[in-house]
């Protein structure tokens, strides 16, 4: 295993990284009041089910839907600290339809036990929130043998959205689409997907495995919403990418990063639970209805130029 090959991964994570933040900060330099606050309508009758929305980005995400009095089920794979949350969130949101459901994305056996559950209650689903990620975890396995990131962050969610699909397609009118909304990254840009070697095991990377479970989700996210066009469901797909957060993700990253994040984080990261864009606006925004659409450039010739979609 080459020195070249465990550094190229990291050094294009962390390049795009700091593109990424660089362009933050101009954006708040020289625009500092865009884009403008937006008033979302009442969700009121609406379900929506949010992977890892114990804290960071979908903690904020299932407060803001609760707020606008959508019924929302927290999918999460920490009962106590999902049950917490729920009580937090019904008090500040003051709405009592938020529910945690136990759901590790490490084991299929779990997904299935969670959609289960959930269909056994007979609810619609109108939003459902792929936001639940690892981020440059040791080398590991989920339950199933899948390298981690790859099992949690695309597999799982992957088998969830499959399994959910049917009551989606139910759930979602000609006037009112039901959606998929998936958070993938700036790092799928710089991403390789190594088909003959998907759980990294000739060669673990960790800066190489998350920015590859990016990718392979934005991938399979525009080919199903070309399926789901074709069949003409009421179902959209979209892929976000929330930019630089400041977010326990970064827990894993090295010292140095460690250290420039936290002496300039107040300056150049965004802060979660920022309604303006994210996945917040694309499930709230009259304009994500009708298809799939970009958001923030998330490259579909780039996916294409790496793979065939239909792989995946
Ligand atoms: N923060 C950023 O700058 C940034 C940038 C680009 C993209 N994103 C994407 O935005 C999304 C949210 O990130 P974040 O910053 O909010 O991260 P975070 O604060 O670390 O939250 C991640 C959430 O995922 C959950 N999770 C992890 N493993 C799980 C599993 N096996 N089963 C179920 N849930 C699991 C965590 O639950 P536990 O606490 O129980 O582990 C946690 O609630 C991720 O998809 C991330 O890739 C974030």
């Amino acid at each position: 295993m080459s020195l070249v090959s465990l550094a190229l991964p990291a050094i294009r994570v962390y390049w795009i990284g700091f593109r990424v933040v660089l362009h933050q900060l101009l954006r708040r330099l020289l625009r500092p009041g865009w884009p403008l606050k937006p008033v979302f309508p009442l969700q009121n009758g609406n379900v929506a089910i949010v992977t890892g929305g114990t804290r960071g980005i979908g903690y904020h995400t299932v407060k803001y839907l609760a707020r606008l009095g959508m019924h929302v089920i927290i999918a999460g794979n920490k009962e106590k600290e999902g049950q917490e949350t729920v009580m937090k969130i019904k008090e500040e949101a003051l709405n009592a339809k938020v529910e945690f459901l136990y759901c590790d994305l490490a084991s299929m056996k779990s997904i299935h036990q969670f959609v289960q559950a959930f269909k056994a209650k007979n609810y619609p689903l109108h939003v459902l929130i792929n936001n639940a990620a690892v981020m440059l975890v040791p080398e590991r396995k989920t339950e199933d043998g899948f390298e981690e990131h790859f099992g949690i962050n695309y597999m799982g969610h992957f088998l969830l959205t499959n399994l959910l699909l049917e009551t989606l397609k139910q759930s979602g009118t000609h006037s009112h689409n039901a959606r998929i909304v998936t958070l993938s990254s700036a790092t799928h840009y710089v991403a390789e997907l190594r088909l003959n070697d998907l759980q990294s095991s000739c060669l673990y990377s960790p800066h190489g495995a998350y920015a590859q479970s990016k990718l392979a989700l934005v991938m399979s996210a525009y080919r199903l919403q070309h399926l789901l066009t074709a069949e003409g469901s009421h179902v959209t797909v979209n892929v976000v990418d929330p930019g630089v957060v400041n977010t326990d993700l970064y827990q894993n990253v090295c010292w140095a990063a460690k250290m420039v994040k936290w002496m300039t984080g107040w300056l150049l990261l965004k802060v979660p639970g920022e309604p303006r864009r994210g996945c917040i606006h694309i499930n709230l925004c009259s304009s994500f209805t009708r298809v799939g659409r970009r958001w923030r450039l998330l490259s579909l010739q780039r996916a294409k130029d790496k793979i065939c979609g239909r792989l995946l």
